[in-house]
């Protein structure tokens, strides 16, 4: 059954409980906050990509209880398995991802969806090529993109490596030309998630910068093969949750520069998903 509509309600988007909407770096961060709240109006069958490892298939204790890094940190310490202090971070990291993930499914299905999620680097254009592939065997479809992938590794440009560079880079720009080239022309919808470094540049984010400018304008090249809407959005940083860390949080304060609270920043979101019609929207806290 599609979606009622309220009376009035000028939304294109119409997902019924078997659409599928593809979500690259959907499980944690701000992407997993938007499309939790976009799945209450929207359930359906959402499939999740990131790098890390499915947590279901881990053969872990369960920390879920654990909110913060910090606490993880310090549940490690006590269990005194790990020793040396990079080890420590590096599975508190780990073990804070797969929290996040288990709780973005679950998220999921309280709003009445389905999920998969898959674990592959999206710089590999195969696995995605392959995933496109499959997804259009198993289902017969896929409803809607957002692309919200993305990793920062600042630094001033003399101090970057092409390897760095290359990771920032092409974690965003590379699903560009798999999805131009495999995606249906009834996909109703491509969000790709852009930042404002690419509208103002970035100390230390040349390569962030370069890389959503290339979203920016692919997102013209999108809009000509598909029927339906194609949007980029410049977002501003946001509040609690994603890439800006609590340094970082307390640098953009110092410059005046206000984040983006999760729940305004949300209802904005499917609100533009919904009814906007532009090509390119920046969206930044007033
Ligand atoms: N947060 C902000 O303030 C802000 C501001 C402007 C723009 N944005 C944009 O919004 C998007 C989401 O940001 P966020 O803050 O939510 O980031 P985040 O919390 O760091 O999440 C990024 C996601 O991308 C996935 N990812 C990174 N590299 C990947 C790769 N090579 N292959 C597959 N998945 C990969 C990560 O999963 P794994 O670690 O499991 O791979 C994670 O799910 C990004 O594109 C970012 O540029 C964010």
């Amino acid at each position: 059954m599609p979606k009622q509509l309220p009376a009035g309600d000028t939304s294109r988007i119409a997902l019924q409980e078997d659409s599928v909407v593809l979500v690259l770096g959907g499980a944690q961060g701000i992407t997993a906050e938007l499309m939790v709240r976009f799945s209450k109006d929207y359930p359906c069958h959402y499939v999740l990509v990131g790098r890390s490892q499915d947590p279901r298939t881990q053969d872990l204790p369960n920390y879920t209880a654990l909110k913060t890094k910090e606490d993880i940190k310090q549940q490690l310490i006590r269990e005194g398995e790990i020793t040396t202090p990079a080890a420590i971070e590096k599975r508190a990291s780990d073990i804070h991802k797969f929290n996040q993930i288990l709780q973005t499914i679950r998220a999921l299905e309280e709003n009445g969806s389905t999920v998969s999620y898959y674990s592959l680097d999206l710089r590999d254009e195969a696995a995605l090529h392959t995933l496109i592939s499959t997804l259009y065997e198993t289902h017969g479809r896929i409803d809607g993109v957002v692309h919200g992938a993305g990793l920062l590794e600042d630094k001033l440009f003399r101090q970057k490596t092409a390897d760095s560079f290359e990771r920032v880079f092409s974690t965003k720009v590379t699903p560009l030309r798999i999805l131009v080239e495999k995606l249906q022309a009834d996909t109703q919808f491509v969000v790709l998630f852009s930042s404002v470094a690419s509208v103002y540049g970035n100390r230390g984010q040349t390569d962030y910068a370069a890389a959503n400018s290339v979203l920016d304008r692919y997102a013209w090249e999108l809009k000509n093969l598909i029927k339906g809407k194609v949007t980029t959005i410049n977002w501003g940083p946001w509040k609690g949750t994603g890439m800006v860390s609590p340094t970082l949080e307390k640098e953009y304060e110092r410059r005046g520069i206000a984040l983006i609270p999760l729940q305004a920043g949300m209802e904005t979101f499917v609100n533009e998903l919904k009814y906007g019609n532009e090509s390119q929207v920046l969206i930044m806290a007033e």
